[in-house]
């Protein structure tokens, strides 16, 4: 465990060797008795990494896996929104490293050159009568083809590709804790409205034509603009569709 006084996430670090998923374990050490907001736990491996949506996130030893608690005293729908929030933070950090600049899928998916990098699984709850929101953060750092399924190797980009230095783990765990936690400061501060000017500025699907599959049933339209909802706002052609969840696909 380390400390960090000046900063609410990362404050506290616990690193592991190996874990099922660092989502489940943040929980299992809340329901034990409490843990403080901003602790991070961070884990070399895990065993059963949780995706969005349901899936699988493959975990092997290389990568940045990690999650964070936050107890924010916010209504549901605008703790929501820290799922762009995270993403424009955690792209912003990993330019610092990348030799090419990271792109965002809404709505919180990081990607390099047509990729994807790294993800986000966001998990609300309710422990002691107070909300809090489980902060997941995947990033495929110094992944090797034989470390993932052929599937997801092709989907999948690794930092390791896109920089010219050696890649510290823990350093990059650092600048990514200090990102999220500025742009946490800035949208507590009601700054979300600069966030997402940032967010669509990399956000490569913005005025595409693209599909998402909502309820089953395959939307398609052009993404003109990312409401300050945080939802995708599509031009469907004979009206305007308004997307609070699901995967984008852009069609070329
Ligand atoms: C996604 O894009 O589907 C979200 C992936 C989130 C993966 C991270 S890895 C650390 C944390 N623990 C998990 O089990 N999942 C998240």
């Amino acid at each position: 465990m380390s400390e960090k006084p000046n900063q609410l996430i990362g404050r506290d670090i616990i690193y592991l060797s190996e874990t099922d998923s660092t989502n489940e374990h943040v929980r299992r050490l809340l329901e034990a008795g409490g843990l403080a907001a901003g602790t991070v736990v961070v884990a070399e491996q895990q065993t059963q990494g949780k995706g969005r949506a349901g899936r699988e996130w493959e975990s092997p030893p290389g990568g940045l896996w990690f999650s964070v608690l936050m107890k924010p005293k916010l209504p549901l729908e605008r703790m929501a929104l820290l799922s762009l929030v995270f993403a424009v933070a955690i792209s912003q950090a990993l330019n610092k490293y990348a030799m090419v600049n990271c792109q965002l899928k809404w709505p919180n998916d990081i990607y390099i050159k047509g990729k994807k990098l790294a993800g986000i699984l966001l998990e609300a709850g309710i422990y002691d009568e107070q909300n809090y929101l489980i902060a997941g953060i995947g990033i495929n750092m110094n992944l090797d083809k034989d470390a993932l399924s052929p599937a997801n190797w092709e989907l999948a980009a690794s930092l390791s590709d896109y920089s010219p230095k050696h890649l510290d783990r823990l350093q990059i765990l650092e600048t990514i804790l200090q990102h999220l936690d500025l742009y946490y400061t800035r949208f507590a501060g009601g700054r979300f409205n600069d966030i997402l000017r940032e967010y669509k500025s990399r956000c490569f699907h913005l005025n595409q034509q693209v599909s998402i599959n909502r309820a089953g049933k395959l939307i398609t339209g052009i993404n003109i603009d990312i409401d300050d909802s945080g939802r995708l706002i599509l031009d469907v052609g004979n009206k305007i569709e308004a997307i609070s969840t699901g995967d984008v696909h852009v069609l070329q």
